[in-house]
């Protein structure tokens, strides 16, 4: 029996079909207690946080927060609206459906099809103009545009007239009224009849992926504007949700990749030369719904708008949109003042092909484009390309990652990793490093490894960037040690591998008083006697560049002692929060606790306002 779109169709969907089955032909679950859960595909994300629950039949993201029915994970995954995520899965399921039921939906059908019936004809009429008009071909063969091109695209031509396609429609029967809602032929003004739009120009035909001409696009023959019209919105076509060229990609491609362009033009002329995986939006900025559709037929899609100003600004909103459907896509980056079409048409395939093969990822673009921005050798300029590269580098999600950007930034810039680090990570999160509880609440050394209970604390990055440099300043030079010893003794250097070498370099000093500065070498034997240190950490501080740094040492340092303070207390205050709540967890409190009590708050309240004059 076939059915109709309503409820009793969507409860026996409902009932014939599982979630979890269904949700299982895009994303592997794993069962996990009462649900299964996976790696979301509606965002980025390395640890499963989508979970579906057999029961419920429903499923949720903790990660993104995406979450519904079986119908809305099917909208959402094959991007479909309601009623063709209903279609989708009765066909799925094997439920046939009863079509135009109802008499609103008819009409809504009728007219849709009338709409792709005009387009059809009005594309013949267009390609047989194309073919008897040589200026129109004339214009195609100087772009060099070969015959076989013309039909795959069924390019056309609108003559110069006001009334030739109104005329030719009129003639196959159409009323006026379809044809306007076709968009192309518009009223007049005074309401004396209609008027072609589409006038002396190259037409291309849109085409959706189920081979219908949805709408058109005609560029005019020479230096005229608007140089490119595109028809109306209409019941059958809205630009931000189709993309051009769709239809030849689905028949070409093996939905491997996609490379995004501007312009008709570009898809065509790639075409042309052998690149049958190009699309273009249509005449509007690049849409949210486009990437979905994107998302749908490409595995990698690559990003390849003009290298001007103007495309610059479109391949980083891209960038964004595609991003956000968890799609990572690249930029393939052409020479100043060209499109796909003119790279293509004068360097070929082969280079085109090579460009596609050095495209740049996110990162690398953002970095790409900042270098092009700014003068490298310019400090001011140096300075400025950091900041705006960290920027982006604050984003990533993997330390791993940001850490492999910020050696190249480093490398770039000459700056130190340090710096950079530090610019990366102070604004949005703080590193992670063991730190020996025993040896800070007792303050004295322990170096028997049995005895020390490491605790894993979080030290702001400023900290552990301050500890750091303070070292490499002490090596380098004995009155910046004489400075620093004065505020800052061998076991406020909180991280392990820092308090290593800060006892090393106090006692080289101490002992040696000729000693001017330390020379590596004797910091390495000195370091041959301890283990469990994390030699990478200590040749990164010891091959540390100062160059960058501060000329004012003498602020600098004690800039530094003072954000190594400042930390300090924060690290004790935290210490006094845990001890008052230990105590108000007591069950019974006796007179003891009271007062350590009291004292805390005492503390606490000291702590805050020197915390608060510091900052
Ligand atoms: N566009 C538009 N209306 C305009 C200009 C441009 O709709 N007045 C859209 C068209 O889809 C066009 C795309 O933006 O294909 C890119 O525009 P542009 O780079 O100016 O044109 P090209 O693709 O380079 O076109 P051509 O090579 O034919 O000059
Ligand atoms: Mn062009």
């Amino acid at each position: 029996m076939a059915y109709k779109i309503n409820d009793d169709l969507i409860e026996k969907i409902h009932e014939s079909s599982d979630l979890v089955d269904i949700v299982s032909r895009y994303v592997q679950l794993k069962k996990s207690s009462n649900n299964y859960v996976g790696l979301c595909p509606f965002h980025n994300e390395k640890t499963p946080s989508f979970t579906v629950s057999e029961s419920k039949q429903l499923f949720h993201c903790f990660g993104c927060g995406e979450g519904g029915d079986l119908i809305t994970f099917i909208m959402k995954i094959e991007n479909l609206s309601f009623v063709e995520a209903v279609k989708f899965l009765a066909d799925l399921i094997g439920i046939s459906i009863e079509e135009g039921s109802n008499e609103f939906d008819n009409k809504i059908k009728n007219e849709k099809e009338k709409i792709y019936k005009i387009n059809k004809e009005a594309a013949r009429f267009f390609y047989y103009n194309l073919r008897n008009t040589s200026a129109a071909l004339k214009y195609l063969k100087d772009r060099n545009i070969e015959k076989k091109v013309i039909n795959k695209f069924g390019l056309g031509y609108a003559l110069d007239g006001w009334d030739s396609i109104y005329n030719y429609l009129r003639e196959k029967g159409y009323s006026e009224e379809d044809i306007e809602k076709s968009g192309l032929i518009g009223k007049r003004k005074n309401n004396t009849g209609y008027y072609d739009k589409f006038r002396n120009r190259i037409m291309y035909p849109i085409i959706d992926i189920k081979d219908r001409v949805i709408g058109f696009g005609g560029r005019v023959l020479d230096n005229k504007t608007p140089k490119y019209l595109n028809s109306k919105d209409t019941l059958v076509f809205s630009k931000g949700n189709n993309l051009y060229g769709l239809n030849l990609i689905k028949k070409n491609s093996n939905r491997e990749k996609i490379i995004l362009v501007e312009g008709y033009m570009d898809v065509i002329s790639l075409f042309n030369y052998g690149i049958n995986y190009a699309v273009a939006s249509l005449g509007t900025a690049f849409t949210q719904n486009q990437a979905k559709l994107l998302k749908r037929y490409a595995k990698q899609v690559y990003i390849c708008f003009d290298s001007d100003n103007a495309g610059i600004n479109a391949t980083n909103k891209a960038f964004n949109i595609l991003r956000k459907e968890g799609i990572k896509p690249k930029a393939i980056i052409l020479p100043k003042n060209y499109d796909p079409d003119d790279f293509i048409k004068k360097n070929g395939l082969d280079e085109f092909k090579k460009l596609e093969d050095y495209a740049l990822n996110y990162v690398d673009y953002r970095i790409y484009i900042n270098k092009q921005k700014y003068e490298l050798t310019n400090y001011e300029d140096k300075i400025k390309f950091t900041k705006e590269v960290a920027k982006t580098l604050r984003e990533l999600k993997s330390p791993i990652e940001k850490d492999v950007y910020i050696d190249k930034v480093s490398m770039d810039t000459g700056i130190s990793k340090e710096a950079i680090r530090r610019e990366v990570l102070d604004k949005d999160s703080k590193s992670v490093t063991t730190i020996y509880k025993d040896k800070y609440i007792n303050g004295k050394n322990r170096y028997n490894k049995n005895d020390i209970m490491p605790i894993t604390t979080v030290l702001e990055s400023a900290h552990l960037t301050a500890e750091k440099t303070l070292i490499k300043l002490m090596i380098e030079n004995r009155d910046h040690y004489n400075i620093i010893k004065k505020d800052v003794k061998e076991d406020d250097f909180l991280n392990h591998e820092n308090n290593i070498l800060a006892r090393i370099i106090y006692n080289e000093y101490d002992n040696n008083p000729c000693f001017m500065k330390l020379e590596l070498k004797n910091i390495r034997n000195r370091l041959k006697n301890e283990n469990n240190i994390d030699m990478k950490y200590i040749y990164e501080i010891i091959n540390m560049d100062t160059k960058f740094l501060s000329e004012d040492k003498n602020k600098l340092i004690m800039d530094l002692i003072n954000t190594i303070k400042y930390s300090k207390l924060k690290v004790k205050r935290k210490e006094i929060i845990r001890k008052i709540q230990e105590i108000e967890a007591k069950k019974d409190r006796d007179e003891g606790d009271v007062n350590e009590f009291k004292i805390l708050c005492l503390k606490l309240t000291e702590l805050d306002k020197e915390l608060k004059s510091r900052i």
